[in-house]
């Protein structure tokens, strides 16, 4: 059975989704008739692998094919969706450069993915500097907010693909976010380090960002054929709730193979469930109202 589909019908409700509510497909996004300004979403958790990177491009492109406007930010010095979009990135400009230069306007670092209506903030591993050179600076955890605010009009939804760190890349990407969501894979440990996530995102709401909320907390690498991606589950929904998106991302080879050709799943592999299960996470947070 693959994740997002149904689990059981029980006579009043319907069919039964992996989180354990009644299943629903969601509606197509209605057409946007003008665009902007953006809503700017945080991938965020501190834990390596667990789909941060995955979940942006792919959530992007499925926004994008619903003709919202998107900006990918790529906020890790990996620069795994930068590559995981097709874009070279040593000689180019990138986020780093904007960082450094609070003059040097973002439309001339960010370009265009070969998805349509999808653009790309791009980063290498300069970036993996930008943490000592903002130290020092008045109002550091503010410049990725400065950064973007000028492009936020030209958007419906910017993704902030944030580093495995709590450090403060990711307490600027916080900033400068209207919601977090938070990929949790379905493995063992996967609730380790979440509290201290919460704790964050807590501490810059209190002092930095009062607006942000929770806008999910994403399943991720969820086989439903073993007990304990299921046990796993179980324990999220127990800790989560209603945040807990009723979307859940299943486990596929699919993924490695469309990084290696630089493609969002959704153009590498179309009828695919992971890329249908994201469509279906882009129409969820479109009627969750995270996204226009
Ligand atoms: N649903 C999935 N099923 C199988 N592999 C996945 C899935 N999502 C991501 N991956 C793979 O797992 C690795 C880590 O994913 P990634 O998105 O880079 O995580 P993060 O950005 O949180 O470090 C990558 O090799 C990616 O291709
Ligand atoms: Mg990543």
């Amino acid at each position: 059975m693959a994740a997002g589909a149904t689990k059981a019908k029980t006579e009043d409700e319907g069919p039964i989704g992996p989180t354990g509510r009644p299943y629903h497909g969601f509606p197509t996004p209605p057409h946007l008739d003008s665009h902007g300004p953006a809503r700017i979403i945080a991938l965020c958790n501190q834990k390596g692998g667990v789909g941060k990177t995955t979940t942006t491009i792919n959530l992007a492109a499925a926004l994008a094919g619903y003709g919202r406007k998107v900006l990918a930010v790529d906020f890790d010095p990996q620069g795994a969706l930068s590559a995981g979009l097709g874009i070279q990135t040593h000689e180019i400009p990138t986020i780093y450069d904007l960082l450094l230069d609070g003059k040097r306007p973002a439309r001339d670092v960010i370009v265009a993915s070969r998805v349509e209506n999808l653009d790309v903030l791009p980063a290498n591993i300069d970036l993996s500097a930008a943490e000592v050179h903002l130290v020092s600076e008045v109002a550091r955890e503010t410049t990725l907010a400065r950064v973007l605010r000028p492009v936020a009009a030209d958007y419906d939804v910017i993704l902030i693909d944030c580093q495995p760190s709590l450090g403060l890349l990711t307490v600027n990407a916080l900033t400068a976010s209207h919601g977090v969501v938070i990929p949790l894979e379905c493995e063992f440990f996967a609730l380790r380090g979440v509290a201290l996530l919460i704790e964050t995102i807590d501490k810059v709401r209190d002092r930095l960002n009062p607006s942000i909320r929770l806008d999910g907390v994403l399943a991720t690498m969820y086989d439903p054929r073993t007990l304990h991606s299921r046990e796993v589950l179980e324990r999220v929904v127990d800790a989560f709730g209603d945040d807990v998106l009723e979307t859940v991302i299943g486990r596929t080879v699919k993924f490695p193979d469309a990084s290696v050709a630089g493609e969002p799943i959704t153009e590498f592999a179309p009828g695919h469930a992971a890329a249908q299960a994201y469509l279906r996470l882009a129409r969820e947070l479109v009627a969750r109202g995270a996204v226009a």
